[in-house]
Formats: structure tokens, C-alpha cells, sequence
């Protein structure tokens, strides 16, 4: 269900969690994936992996806060691999605390992420995109950009903005065959979520009505299907996928 055949998608964050969820998932479905990450080593294991099982797939490490990294990673893909067809904005951070002991770099780093990384990486896809006349861009936000949550301000203003990125940018690009959508998921069971103490995670499954933490599964089936033909005709949604925790 929902090939994805002959599509170039590139993966931020692809080194772990959601983002290697999301990767094996497109891959299995037919796309050759770019993983990136900051860490070499890490991205470069998980794609070596994708191709030890036959699936088309490769690597490459960057710090999308940076512009002209961004850029020129783009550039090199589509130098190397001749287009892009799905850009999926994963890559995230946290540096949580409460907003009045939060330090100017605790805001900055997260927004320069979590926000500015997406902004950067989106512009670089969009003129290749907009050549082909077909692209999907899937940014990954945060139940907690549509509820704010104590102790995340930088974090939940970054996921919020990604929200309205994502509906400003599928307005400018609609009439180019490209679509942009948001997935917010609730509490995923990755590296982020694995340090809490298990009273916490308790208090979280109270919260979910469909009473467990979820799986970077369910957050790439989602990611597969809006980056599918088949979803052709969706554009400037966020979907939550927590559980029905926001319902
Ligand atoms: P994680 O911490 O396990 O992985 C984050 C990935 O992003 C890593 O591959 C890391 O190398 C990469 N990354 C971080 N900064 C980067 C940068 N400047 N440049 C390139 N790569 C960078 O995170 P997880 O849990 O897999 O989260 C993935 C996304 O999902 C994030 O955007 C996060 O905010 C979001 N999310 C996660 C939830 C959860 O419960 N785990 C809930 C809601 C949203």
C-alpha cells in the first residue's frame, strides 16, 4: 500500500527514533532515502542497514540549523540523485525548562532547529520541486504545538510555528503540484521520551485514550501515506497521531 517507487525522499533526524522509523518505512516502500543527522557514524549505520536488506538508501551528515549546509546538501543530492520528491522536516531537539530560568542559548538552539532547520531546508527543496512540478514536505511538529506545555516554551513555540509554516508554505506552493502537511504526534517511546521515570510514563498513558505510548510506526505509516499519490489532494493539514490524546 502506497508506493513509493522511484521517489527521492530525504529523512532529517534519520540517525534514530521517529526519524529511522521513517526512513525503513519508505524504504520498505519503495523510495530511496537520504538519512541525515548531525552524527555521521550514527546516519551512516542506519542507511548501511537499509541496504544490507536491499532497500535504496544513503547518507549524509548535517547541521540543518545551518543555512548554507542546508543548502549546499540539497544542491549535492540533487547533483548526485538528479531530484528530490518528499522532504520530511524530522529532526528536533529540547532544551526544557521553565521559561524563567531559561537561557537566551536554550531559546535560540531550539528555534534554530526545530524552526529555522525546516525553513532551511524547505527553501533549498523548493526550486527543484517546483521544476518538477511535484514535491511532498512533511514537517514533523509536536502535540505540544497545539496544547503548549510547562516547562517547553522554546520547544512548543518552534512546534507551533512549524504549524503555520506548514500552511504558509503550502499556500505559496499549492499551484506547483506540491503539497505540505504537519504530523503532530503525542508521546513516542524514542531516546527523547526513554530517560522519564516510569510514574511519569504512567501519568502519560492515563492521559491517551487509546492507553499506550506510541511507536515511530505509527508516526512513519502517516508519513508514508502524505507522501503518497494518494494523498494528493491534502495540503496545509497537521494531523495529530497521539493516541487521541488532543481529540
Ligand atoms: P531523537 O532525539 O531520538 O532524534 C532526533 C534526531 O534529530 C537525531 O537523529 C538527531 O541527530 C537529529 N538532529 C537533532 N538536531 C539536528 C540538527 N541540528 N541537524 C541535523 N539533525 C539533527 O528524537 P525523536 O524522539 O525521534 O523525535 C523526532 C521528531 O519528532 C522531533 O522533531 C521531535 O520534536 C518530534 N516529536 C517527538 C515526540 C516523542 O515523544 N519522541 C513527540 C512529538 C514530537
Amino acid at each position: 500500500m502506497f508506493r513509493l517507487d522511484n521517489y527521492i525522499a530525504i529523512v532529517t533526524g534519520a540517525s534514530r527514533g521517529i526519524g529511522q522509523g521513517i526512513v525503513e518505512n519508505l524504504a520498505e516502500a519503495g523510495a530511496h532515502v537520504v538519512c541525515v543527522s548531525r552524527s555521521f557514524e550514527a546516519v551512516k549505520s542506519v542507511a548501511s542497514e537499509l541496504k544490507s536488506k536491499g532497500f535504496k538508501a544513503s547518507f549524509a551528515a548535517c547541521d540543518i540549523a545551518d543555512f548554507k549546509a542546508a543548502a549546499d546538501l540539497v544542491q549535492s543530492i540533487v547533483k548526485d540523485l538528479g531530484k528530490i520528491d518528499i522532504l520530511v522536516n524530522n529532526a528536533g531537539i529540547t532544551r526544557d525548562t521553565l521559561l524563567m530560568r531559561m537561557s537566551e542559548e536554550d531559546w535560540d538552539t531550539v528555534i534554530n532547529t526545530n524552526l529555522k532547520g525546516a525553513f532551511n531546508t524547505t527553501k533549498a527543496v523548493t526550486r527543484p520541486m517546483m521544476r518538477q512540478r511535484h514535491g511532498r514536505i512533511i514537517n514533523i511538529s509536536s502535540v505540544v504545538g497545539l496544547t503548549g506545555n510547562a516547562g517547553q516554551t522554546n520547544y512548543a513555540a518552534s512546534k507551533a510555528g512549524l504549524i503555520g509554516f506548514t500552511k504558509a508554505t503550502a499556500r505559496e506552493l499549492a499551484s506547483r503540484g506540491i503539497t505540505v502537511n504537519c504530523i503532530a504526534p503525542g508521546f513516542i517511546e524514542t531516546d527523547m521520551t526513554a530517560g522519564l521515570k516510569p510514574e511519569i510514563k504512567e501519568a502519560m498513558i492515563a492521559q491517551i485514550p487509546l492507553r499506550r505510548i506510541g511507536n515511530s510506526k505509527d508516526i512513519a505509516t502517516m508519513v508514508q501515506f502524505l507522501a503518497s499519490d494518494a494523498a494528493g489532494y491534502i495540503t496545509g493539514q497537521t494531523y495529530a497521531v497521539d493516541g487521541g490524546m488532543t481529540m
